[in-house]
Formats: C-alpha cells, sequence, structure tokens
C-alpha cells in the first residue's frame, strides 16, 4: 500500500496525533522498542505476537525482559481470547521448555490442541482428582489455609462464626492426619451442630465431588516441561462457586509447584492459563485477591496468562493488575459498545476508537507492552483454524 493510502493516513493520525498519553513513562517508548520488541534473532526476542498493522513489522514480547512476565486478554465472547492464549502459551512452551498449566473450563482447549497435533498431558477433573486437601508442595498448615482461603471466596462465606467454624474442621482433619479427606472436614462439622454448619457442609459436598468423593486422598501431577491441561468441563457451568473455588485451587497448586523448584526468579520457569478469568475473579468481587496471586507469581517465576471478556472483569483493580500486566491485548470486535467502554480503560479518546473500529479485522488487536502506555494496533500471529460444527461459543451467562 502507498502512503496514499486512507488507511494508512487514518492509522499515522490515530497513532501520532490522536492519543492521549498520560503516562510520564512515554519517554521511555524508544528504547524500550529498541531493547524489546525490535526483531534481532528469535532467541533474543522472543515469541511472535503479531505484526503492527501499518509498517508489517514484527512484534516480539520476551517474557524474561519484559517488566512483567504476565499477559490478559480481553474481548468479548468469539473475538479469539482462547486461540489468542493457546497461540502465546504454546510458543512459550515451545520456545522455553517451560511447564505449562491450562484451565480448560469448557473443554474447547483440550479439542483444540488435540486437532492440532498437540502432546499434552490431561488432567481431567473429578475423574482424575482435584485433590485439594492434599498438601501438595505444602505443609498441611499452609494448605489448611489455602483450602479455607479458597472457600470464603468463592463461596462468598462472609459470616464469621461460618467462617469460625469452617476453619476448625478443616483444621481438625489435619491434626487427625496430615492427609485428610472431606470425611474428616465434614466429622468437624457435626461436632459443633450450629446452624451455619448446614450451610457449609453443603459447600463442603460440592468440593468433595472435585476431589473425587469424600474419601479419597488423591492428587492430579503436573508434568514438568509439558503442556498440561486441567479439564474443568465436567463441572456444570452453573456451579459457578464450584468452578471458582477449582480454579483458585489450581493456583495455589501451580504457586506450590514453582516454589518447590530451585529457579532463579528472573527466568520464567511456568506458565498458566485462565480463560474465563472472570470465574476466578468472581465478576471484579475478588480481584483484589487475583492481584496478589498474579504479584505472587512473578517471584516464583511463573508467567500468567488470563482473558476475560471484559474490563469491569476485574473490578476496582483493575488499573493495579494492568501495572502487573508485561502485555494487555485487546482484541477487535464490531461491538461499539465493548470499544467505548475500552476507550475509557485505554486511556484513548473515542475519536481515536471509531477510528480504529474501521481499520482493525477479524484476529487485530491493540496491545500496550509495558512500560509504554502506548496502544498499538497489530495482526494477531495466531494459528487459527475454521470453526467446527458444533463448537458453540457460550457466552458468560452460562
Ligand atoms: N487471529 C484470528 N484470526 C482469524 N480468526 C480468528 C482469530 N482468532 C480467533 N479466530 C476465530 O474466531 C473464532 C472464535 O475464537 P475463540 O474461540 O478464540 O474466541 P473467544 O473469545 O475465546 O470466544 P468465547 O468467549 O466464546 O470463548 C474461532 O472460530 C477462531 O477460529
Ligand atoms: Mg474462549
Amino acid at each position: 500500500m502507498g502512503s496514499n493510502s486512507p488507511i494508512l493516513r487514518i492509522l499515522d493520525r490515530i497513532l501520532w496525533n490522536k492519543l492521549i498519553i498520560t503516562s510520564s513513562q512515554a519517554i521511555y517508548f524508544s528504547p524500550f522498542i529498541k531493547t524489546s520488541l525490535h526483531s534481532r534473532g528469535r532467541s533474543a526476542n522472543g515469541i511472535l505476537l503479531g505484526r503492527v498493522i501499518n509498517s508489517g513489522r514484527n512484534i516480539f514480547w520476551n517474557p524474561n525482559i519484559s517488566m512483567s512476565p504476565h499477559v490478559v486478554v480481553v474481548g468479548p465472547t468469539g473475538s479469539g481470547k482462547t486461540e489468542t492464549l493457546l497461540s502465546i502459551a504454546t510458543k512459550m512452551n515451545s520456545l522455553y521448555s517451560v511447564t505449562v498449566l491450562m484451565i480448560d473450563v469448557k473443554g474447547d482447549i483440550k479439542s483444540r490442541l488435540e486437532r492440532r497435533g498437540y502432546f499434552f498431558n490431561l488432567i481431567d477433573v473429578p475423574r482424575d482428582p482435584l485433590g485439594s486437601l492434599y498438601p501438595y508442595y505444602i505443609d498441611p498448615v499452609g494448605r489448611a489455609g489455602q483450602v479455607f482461603e479458597s472457600i470464603v471466596s468463592s463461596y462468598e462465606v462472609h459470616d464469621i462464626r461460618a467462617q469460625a467454624s469452617l476453619y476448625k474442621a478443616i483444621k481438625k482433619a489435619y491434626e487427625i492426619t496430615p492427609l485428610p479427606t472431606w470425611q474428616h472436614v465434614m466429622a468437624g462439622l457435626i461436632d459443633g451442630e450450629n446452624p451455619e454448619n448446614v450451610m457449609i457442609s453443603r459447600v463442603v459436598d460440592e468440593i468433595a465431588f472435585l476431589d473425587g468423593g469424600p474419601h479419597n486422598i488423591g492428587h492430579y501431577s503436573v508434568r514438568e516441561g509439558v503442556i498440561n491441561v486441567i479439564s474443568l468441563a465436567g463441572i456444570s457451568k452453573e456451579r459457578e462457586e464450584m468452578l471458582s473455588y477449582a480454579m483458585n485451587m489450581v493456583f495455589h497448586d501451580m504457586l506450590n509447584y514453582m516454589s518447590s523448584r530451585s529457579i532463579d526468579p528472573k527466568t520464567v520457569r511456568g506458565v498458566l492459563v485462565i480463560d474465563e478469568a472472570w470465574v476466578l475473579s468472581k465478576h471484579g468481587k475478588s480481584s483484589n485477591r487475583v492481584l496478589n496471586l498474579i504479584k505472587l507469581s512473578r517471584g516464583y517465576g511463573l508467567s500468567v496468562l488470563l482473558a476475560t471478556q471484559s474490563f469491569r472483569d476485574f473490578g476496582d483493580s483493575w488499573d493495579r493488575i494492568l501495572e502487573n500486566t508485561g502485555v494487555l491485548i485487546v482484541l477487535n470486535t464490531p461491538s461499539k459498545r465493548f470499544w467505548f467502554d475500552a476507550s475509557n480503560f485505554l486511556k484513548i479518546s473515542r475519536e481515536a476508537i471509531e477510528d480504529l473500529m474501521i481499520i482493525l479485522g477479524k484476529g487485530d488487536a491493540i496491545i500496550r507492552v509495558l512500560p509504554d502506555p502506548r496502544p498499538i494496533p497489530i495482526s494477531l500471529e495466531n494459528d487459527v483454524e475454521e470453526p467446527r460444527e458444533g463448537e458453540k461459543t457460550i457466552s458468560r451467562d452460562l
């Protein structure tokens, strides 16, 4: 395309005139581009994210030299979130031989990897037990805390008395044996006879299903250096609390696993992929906890790739989550509402957004790579295929 192309003219106008640069960090744009984004050989520059729309320049991202190894993908249903996560995670695995754990809520990650011939270790919950009471790379007291905290936040147990009896029952179970089952916890609840225990017992009953039943003590295993997929597709999508609990425990498991490896925290050794991350953050209600987990991950060399449908899914913690995110990818969609919402969160003017909507097509996105606050329109480098018959998209009201 020549310089007379109207699209290129619009793009230049957007990129250089209309973006509202809100951060003083903009000054770092030039040196940053030179060190982190420009192509200077595969290994030095990391994974290929895509190509800049006006120049065709390749955009590489190296999680090991990035200000943060985490990635957030935002886009409404059908915009390409799962594809983008798959593309980044598989590239990280093949380029850096890192251990990848993907949480597959809908079962589509498993089927896409299968169709493309990837080797992966499938963990199919509840056939393979989640094993939430098992002290996975952590001492029993630490595990009791992780289980308690995950129940309280996923099931929104606000009542102090209910919290107290839950904690007592979990603690008591670990006092009886270092490898307790939910049966031990239930026994502790029956002791008390207070009304809160009825509600807690229901929760415990539900969670025991994830762990392969109230008498099971097994735990799934993560395989080093390969892609692991933990499928939650067998759990009803109506059970949002249960899904949230499972995601929380997997997050803890991955952190425990990473902490057991003696690694240089500056090098990414593990990747945790959380598609449908709004379930984890409980529609933004638990976003502060998600932020804390993300912050913790970095110190253990764990890169977290999150995808969600709306900016609002991270509630009040959005800005702080973004400060801890190396790459933000906002996927293109024909939805005006999405883009107008995005303009607030991306700090781009509405006028610029309207122009961008003309230019961006399917598979295009706006990305922001720390520390540069300026968004870059790119065509993503995703290895996509045609949708299959019956592979329907599911909306968030699942
Ligand atoms: N970069 C791309 N270029 C072209 N098509 C794409 C691209 N990314 C995804 N697609 C196609 O768009 C469709 C939806 O993609 P995907 O399932 O990744 O979206 P999603 O955002 O995860 O949707 P949902 O919210 O329903 O899970 C798929 O059929 C996929 O093949
Ligand atoms: Mg998806």
